[in-house]
């Protein structure tokens, strides 16, 4: 396995692996020794290469303090080493050991209630305490410096899902912490007051020393700018400590590759200094984690979203934990997979964009807090159907991977994501609108079900490659990301702006020019005068659920139902539908046309959804947030002047048409998440690549089976 020079972050970029990483997170300190050997050779059998271990073993490595014992995994990872699986290491700072938090309580995160984490689960550190660093970077330079010659040993994971579980911490060293990195962004305290609004409810300081953590609903709200820098700043302080053990790693031995493995997307900005430090990302993804089909419209799609979402910070990635069967926590447990539905899975996750694939778990843990989240080998030690399909899905691999390798996901469709600030300036001030994320989520959804290639990216990266970019209401718009996507839209592309876009500055303050600011204004044509709010789709009024992130508003009694001609509606495409959430009127350049107007109310008449030419392209802008009613219609209008089309034609529901490509080297993923078989016509011809067959035409695929087909 070689690790190649990597390329700057791009939602196009392949892995810098020379080899499909392909095996699973293995805990040999769960069981006798005895075991060990049979585990290695049915691994090697399934046609796997390769482990991740001991991200929960620091109190195995350091018993107690500077007394370290390696004895353990290097007889594990030479039994593996020798019957042909490597390992990757991780940095085993998800859980400080007992001798830790016993010495030295101050590592330990503080909740919004003053509550201090106890030790008896994981994630108990605060990774903002200068001594948990200390320790941290100790303990990976112990282990790097022990495994820099083992030939066995490929790369490292930093940590385990850096807050997953919680990622805010309210203690003294975070207060410290807090302060030290305001000293350095603003040198001067009014520079933080200003950019806090120190004026507003005499929230001004005299010097950094008095600056608060911002509590949540203490008693009350607090300013956005103040919530703002307190997320960027636990995302700087978790790319610093991860950075600590990836300049010692990489110091150590720079032949080895080191990635993060991401769980939620808690305060990382993985565009930034998170991600650079990385040679890729991976992405733990259990679908069936968040199956409430009605909520989520299945685990196809709601798999098929996260990993795009992962794809646009850094491009392709590792799956370092595939949901392999039933999953379950104290207090929760997930769906399982049917027969043929975790290779179904597996496969889904290379399609777009895994570069690596590791099934969590080999074996489930007879003791702890996850006795009951299976892996590949049951609790008797027995391998039955989800070894014999992770070693179906090995052989298809292993068959596939060199045409694989090099290729990224093809889309036409990009909706504007990956953007560390505008997730977190709709966080400061919700109002109980959708997040960027949530009215994205909408989209996306809209073109999965039809068929359509559509993923996520930022304004940053190499647009040319899309045919329409949908930007989410991103209240926080940058002057140079209009430069890029006016070139976007002069060269043919689709540019849709929602509304709110561009209404704050960085630091959470409203502009005095009208919105949208940074020269989108000046692109689209038009200018916000007005908005209000609307109530939810269902909803009869606005108060009857109002999330606030700072606390929970539910005082008020829903309003009465508003008669029909009460409600705000629009016309699209002909068709009249409910708005939701917010309106905006605004004033436009004569050059400007309306696609869609408002219907009803004092709204009659006012322009919903505008275009612009602009070169070869348009630029569109919609007043109102999205909803799942309109989006047919929407799409049809916006979809009109360009050349957007389904993947495959008339794809069947339940189906996933993906294509991975480099220049002209295709591979189209046909991928059948349903419990039935089905029949897919219109497939250009090709050949499918695992039984190596031309296809033409038609194929009729079995449940949750897929095909790979080279175009
Ligand atoms: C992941 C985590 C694993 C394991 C798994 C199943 O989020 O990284 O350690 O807990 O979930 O719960």
């Amino acid at each position: 396995m070689k690790v190649l020079p990597k390329k700057p972050l791009s939602v196009w970029r392949p892995l810098n692996l020379d080899d499909f990483l392909l095996g699973v997170p293995h805990y040999p300190e769960h069981v006798d020794e005895s075991y060990w050997l049979r585990d290695a050779e049915r691994m090697k059998a399934a046609g796997f290469n390769t482990v991740r271990m001991g991200e929960f073993a620091w109190h195995l490595w350091e018993p107690y303090e500077g007394k370290f014992d390696f004895d353990l995994f290097d007889r594990a990872i030479e039994i593996l080493g020798k019957t042909g699986i490597n390992t990757i290491l991780c940095t085993p700072t998800a859980t400080p050991p007992r001798w830790m938090t016993l010495n030295y309580p101050e590592i330990l995160r503080v909740d919004r209630n003053g509550r201090q984490a106890s030790h008896g689960s994981r994630q108990h550190g605060d990774t903002t305490s200068p001594v948990l660093r200390h320790h941290s970077r100790r303990i990976t330079r112990a282990l790097a410096e022990h495994y820099k010659d083992n030939p066995y040993v490929i790369g490292w994971q930093t940590d385990n899902e850096l807050n997953t579980t919680v990622s805010e911490s309210y203690s003294d060293s975070t207060a410290l912490a807090f302060r030290n990195y305001l000293r350095h962004k603003y040198a001067d305290i009014s520079a933080l007051n200003f950019a806090w609004g120190g004026n507003f409810w005499a929230t001004a300081y005299d010097n950094f020393d008095q600056v608060v953590l911002p509590i949540p609903m203490a008693p009350s709200f607090l300013s956005p700018g103040h919530v703002q820098d307190y997320h960027r700043f636990l995302a700087q302080a978790t790319a610093d400590f991860q950075r600590d053990q990836v300049e010692i790693l990489k110091g150590v031995n720079n032949k080895w590759f080191v990635f993060h493995n991401l769980g939620n997307l808690a305060d990382i900005d993985f565009r930034g200094q998170f991600g650079q430090d990385l040679d890729f990302i991976g992405f733990d993804i259990y679908p069936m984690l968040y199956d409430e089909m009605r909520r989520t419209g299945g685990h196809g799609v709601t798999q098929a979203l996260q990993l795009d979402i992962c794809r646009s910070h850094s491009g392709n990635f590792i799956v370092p934990e595939q949901a392999s069967g039933f999953g379950s926590q104290p207090a929760f447990s997930t769906m399982t997979p049917e027969p043929g539905e975790m290779r179904r899975m597996a496969m889904s996750s290379v399609a777009r964009g895994a570069d690596g694939l590791m099934f969590f778990r080999w074996r489930p843990a007879h003791y702890g807090a996850e006795i009951y989240w299976m892996g590949l080998i049951d609790h008797d030690d027995e391998p039955r159907r989800r070894y014999h399909e992770a070693c179906q899905f090995a052989s298809d691999i292993n068959l596939i991977k060199n045409e694989l390798l090099g290729t990224s996901v093809a889309f036409d469709i990009g909706i504007a994501g990956a953007d560390f600030d505008n997730q977190e300036a709709h966080k400061t001030y919700p109002m109980g609108l959708p997040s960027p994320q949530d009215d994205a989520t909408l989209f996306y959804r809209h073109c999965y079900e039809s068929g359509i290639s559509c993923g996520f990216i930022h304004p940053e990266d190499d647009l040319s490659r899309l045919k329409v970019l949908y930007v989410p209401h991103w209240l926080m718009w940058q002057p140079e990301w209009t430069e890029k996507v006016t070139a976007f839209v002069e060269n043919g592309g689709t540019l849709l702006v929602s509304a709110m876009t561009g209404t704050r500055d960085t630091n959470n303050h409203i502009p005095t020019e009208l919105a949208p600011v940074a020269g989108l204004s000046a692109l689209l044509g038009i200018k916000v005068e007005e908005f209000g709010r609307l109530a939810s789709p269902q909803e009869d009024g606005l108060f009857t659920r109002f999330p606030v992130e700072q606390g929970l508003y539910n005082t008020q009694k829903p309003l009465p139902a508003c008669s029909a001609n009460r409600r705000y509606q629009y016309c699209l495409n002909d068709q009249v539908f409910d708005a939701a959430h917010l309106y905006e009127i605004i004033s436009h350049e004569d050059d400007v046309h309306e696609l869609g107007q408002w219907k009803t109310r004092f709204m009659e008449g006012k322009p919903l959804l505008t275009n612009r030419a602009v070169g070869k392209g348009q630029a569109c802008y919609l007043t109102t947030y999205l909803t799942e009613d309109m989006l047919p219609s929407l799409t049809k209008v916006l979809f009109n002047k360009t050349s957007v089309q389904p993947v495959i034609k008339d794809l069947p529901k339940g189906i996933e048409a993906v294509i991975r490509a480099k220049d002209n080297h295709k591979l189209l993923f046909l991928i059948n998440t349903l419990e039935c078989e089905v029949l897919i016509e219109n497939i250009p011809k090709g050949l499918d690549i695992i039984y190596n067959k031309t296809i033409e035409e038609r194929v009729l695929l079995a449940a949750y089976d897929y095909k790979v087909i080279r175009l």
